[in-house]
């Protein structure tokens, strides 16, 4: 069967953006028709790759073919050869031009996380529904080796049932935007939702895949200035496990991106540190094994997988988004609580 081509659009040519175009680009069923981007030198197709804390990319030039430039991504949004928008902008933009894309027709997939509120989140698959369009969020790990087998592993039993788990990602902040770590967008608080829901989110998501809604949330933080930029947190679930998780924006710039996690079961231990070549280990009674796993970009997983969801006219069940919904209801409960007690300590 000869499969159609998909005319794909990214707005927003920053970290995320580039990499996604660079996925679509080597996609043989896509074609690239439509870039935006506020930045004139990225909208004329001037892109060197930025790192950002991704070291699997290299910082090649991306050859791009023909394709429509906008300044503005709303505009992008009414274009009719436009079968797919990306959504990689600052993510105080995501719910505002998804909702326009998808009543334009189009099928979109957001970066993660999906808005700033639920309430907008919500609206988002119902009008992706009422469209009959496809609606995906960016949350990678889904596809990363090693939080998909050991979600495999965690769901098959075999182990015995999940008893606790802890969950870790820090970096420095984020820096590569224009402007920089404090005049650029992911510095403003309103704008990027601070290191619980940009960051955490990741983990926040991952735990909500393997284990549902958390029965209860105690999430403390810190702050730098005024962005939320450390996140201890702890979570209950109905059958008694518990989860904790930590995530920082250091102020310094030399401090390495990591992330990792281990969870208790009742009779094997699960450990994954990125820092680790030893990769996704389990320990159980009798020896400590690493789990060979066949290394592949996620980010590219993520973007076929899309492409095949709509291509095949499948539903998105390996990163729903009802379930990154629900994540960004806990990360927002707990970005709630922090600017609480933040608001009980500095009025001492
Ligand atoms: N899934 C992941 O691993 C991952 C990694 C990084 C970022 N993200 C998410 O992706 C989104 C983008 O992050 P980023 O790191 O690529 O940011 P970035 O700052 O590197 O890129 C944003 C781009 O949007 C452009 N832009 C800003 N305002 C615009 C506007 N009004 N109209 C058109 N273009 C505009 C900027 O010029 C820039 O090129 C964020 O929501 C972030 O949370 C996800």
């Amino acid at each position: 069967m000869k499969l159609e081509k998909l005319r794909v659009s990214v707005a927003g040519l920053g970290l995320i953006g580039q990499v996604h175009l660079v996925n679509y680009l080597s996609h043989p069923n896509v074609e690239v028709v439509a870039l935006a981007d506020t930045d004139p030198e990225r909208r004329a197709g001037k892109l060197n790759r930025l790192h950002g804390n991704l070291d699997e990319f290299t910082k090649e030039p991306i050859a791009l073919g023909e394709f429509r430039s906008y300044e503005d991504p709303f505009k992008m949004c009414e274009d009719k050869d436009i079968d797919i928008i990306s959504v990689c902008l600052p993510t105080d933009l995501h719910a505002a031009v998804t909702l326009k894309a998808l009543e334009n027709g189009k099928h979109v997939f957001c970066e993660k996380p999906p808005a700033l509120t639920s309430r907008e989140a919500i609206r988002l698959t119902v009008t992706a529904e009422a469209m009959g369009k496809t609606l995906m969020f960016g949350h990678v790990l889904h596809f990363w080796a090693e939080y998909v087998e050991a979600g495999k592993i965690i769901e098959s039993k075999k182990y015995g049932r999940s008893l606790a788990a802890s969950f870790a990602r820090c970096s420095s902040r984020p820096a590569w935007s224009i402007g920089g770590a404090e005049q650029g967008w992911f510095g403003n608080p309103e704008r990027s939702g601070g290191v619980a829901v940009d960051l955490h989110i990741h983990d926040a998501d991952i735990a909500v895949w393997w284990w549902g809604r958390p029965q209860e949330i105690d999430a403390s933080g810190a702050f730098i200035g005024n962005m939320p930029s450390v996140i201890h947190s702890r979570w209950r679930f109905r059958d008694g496990l518990i989860a904790q998780f930590e995530a920082t924006w250091e102020t310094v710039t030399t401090m390495p991106f990591y992330f990792n996690f281990k969870v208790t079961m009742e009779r094997a231990t699960l450990l994954f540190d990125s820092r680790n070549a030893d990769g996704l280990q389990l320990a159980t009674e009798d020896k400590l094994v690493s789990i060979p796993l066949k290394k592949a970009e996620a980010y590219r997983l993520e973007d076929y997988y899309f492409i095949d969801c709509i291509l095949h006219g499948k539903p998105v069940d390996r990163c729903p988004p009802e379930s990154s919904i629900l994540s960004l209801d806990c990360v927002l409960e707990e970005a709630r609580q922090i600017a609480e007690r933040h608001r009980g300590i500095t009025s001492v």
